[in-house]
């Protein structure tokens, strides 16, 4: 089986640590977010990888410069200009020439679904296409879902007001598609998935979805970017991965607690790091203290830094205090 992986964004909510990485590429404790997703397609069989790509797509040809992540085949599909969800969709699809089922994921989503019940819900259902859904407490930031007890898809609510739905189930950005849905997408203009092709696709009752428990994460806010890093590392979800890597340097006297250290970072005497993540090449210097922060510059000597995100040219001065800021502030670039 085939599966699309769209990475196309811009990620601007994640900015600044997006203005030199883009988002898929990542890590998350350690692995790049892409080979993440990637990994858990392969457990299903697949065997192929097209990756939706628009802004910045060199990156991506770096980082797998073989062609292959995860053990899976890649073969990128570049955008001439970014094509939105169901546009990205419709180019990768045609530039692989694929004609027949394929699975379709957003590459910011980390889930324990297994997507062979996906794709088992979707032929028993005789589907053209079908979407993961997952509950949330509060949905007025996602795509509410509303389906009948068949699981056809009977209406989309985006981002609604408490009145607007009952509903809870938000679309989880994992689908599995007959390549028919591409009749709905018109060649090379952006279109949106969400807002044009799903409801097209549900007026005519042939949309399904299947809600699922299993773990999820969005990971295209900076909390939540922070959050998926630590759920794999502090057993919140089945797999372990270690948070300090091999190749960082930590003074004997600097304390980590609840916290992933990447590759080349430098962690100086008497610093402290709890519950935050350091990108490769991050430094602390002596006696700062970084606390729920993510970092990829450079925070001076006895400096403190709390829900900060600091960016690869982020240089925090040392003994200043900071709480909730983004370095360099994305809003004045
Ligand atoms: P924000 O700018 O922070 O909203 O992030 P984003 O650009 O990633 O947007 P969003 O999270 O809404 O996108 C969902 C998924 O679709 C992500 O995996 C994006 O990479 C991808 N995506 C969004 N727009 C495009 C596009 O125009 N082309 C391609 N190829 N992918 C896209």
């Amino acid at each position: 089986m085939r599966a699309v992986i769209l990475v196309g964004g811009f990620g601007t909510r994640l900015r600044p640590l997006t203005f030199t990485t883009p988002k898929p590429l990542l890590p998350v404790a350690n692995v790049a977010l892409l080979e993440h997703v990637i990994a858990g397609l392969s457990v299903v069989g697949v065997t192929e990888v097209v990756l939706a790509l628009g802004f910045k797509p060199e990156p991506f040809m770096s980082a797998f410069p073989d062609g292959v992540c995860a053990g899976v085949a890649l073969r990128y599909a570049v955008e001439p200009e970014p094509m939105d969800t169901a546009g990205a969709i419709g180019f990768a699809a045609r530039f692989a020439q694929i004609n027949e089922t394929f699975i379709v994921v957003n590459g910011d989503i980390l889930t324990d679904l297994d997507i062979s019940t996906l794709i088992a819900f979707h032929r028993n259902h005789g589907a053209i296409a079908t979407l993961h859904l997952t509950p949330v407490e509060d949905p007025s930031q996602y795509g509410v879902v509303e389906t009948n007890n068949d699981g056809v898809v009977q209406r989309f609510v985006e981002k609604p007001q408490a009145h607007e739905t009952t509903s809870r189930a938000v679309n989880a950005g994992t689908y599995i598609f007959e390549p028919s849905v591409l009749d709905y997408v018109v060649p090379n203009k952006p279109l949106s998935a969400e807002r044009v092709v799903f409801p097209a696709l549900a007026a005519k009752g042939v949309l399904y979805a299947m809600s699922t428990n299993d773990y999820w994460i969005d990971t295209g806010r900076p909390e939540t970017y922070l959050a998926a890093n630590l759920d794999l590392i502090d057993g919140t979800r089945s797999q372990i991965l270690a948070s300090i890597a091999a190749q960082a340097h930590i003074a004997g006297t600097a304390v980590i607690t609840h916290s992933v250290v990447g590759d080349g970072c430098r962690i100086g005497a008497g610093a402290i790091v709890a519950n935050s993540v350091l990108l490769p090449g991050a430094v602390v210097q002596d006696g700062a203290r970084v606390e729920a922060s993510i970092v990829m510059g450079h925070i001076g000597a006895y400096a403190n830094v709390t829900d900060c995100v600091v960016g690869a040219e982020g240089r925090i001065d040392g003994h200043t205090t900071l709480v909730a800021k983004k370095i360099p502030d994305p809003a004045t670039l």
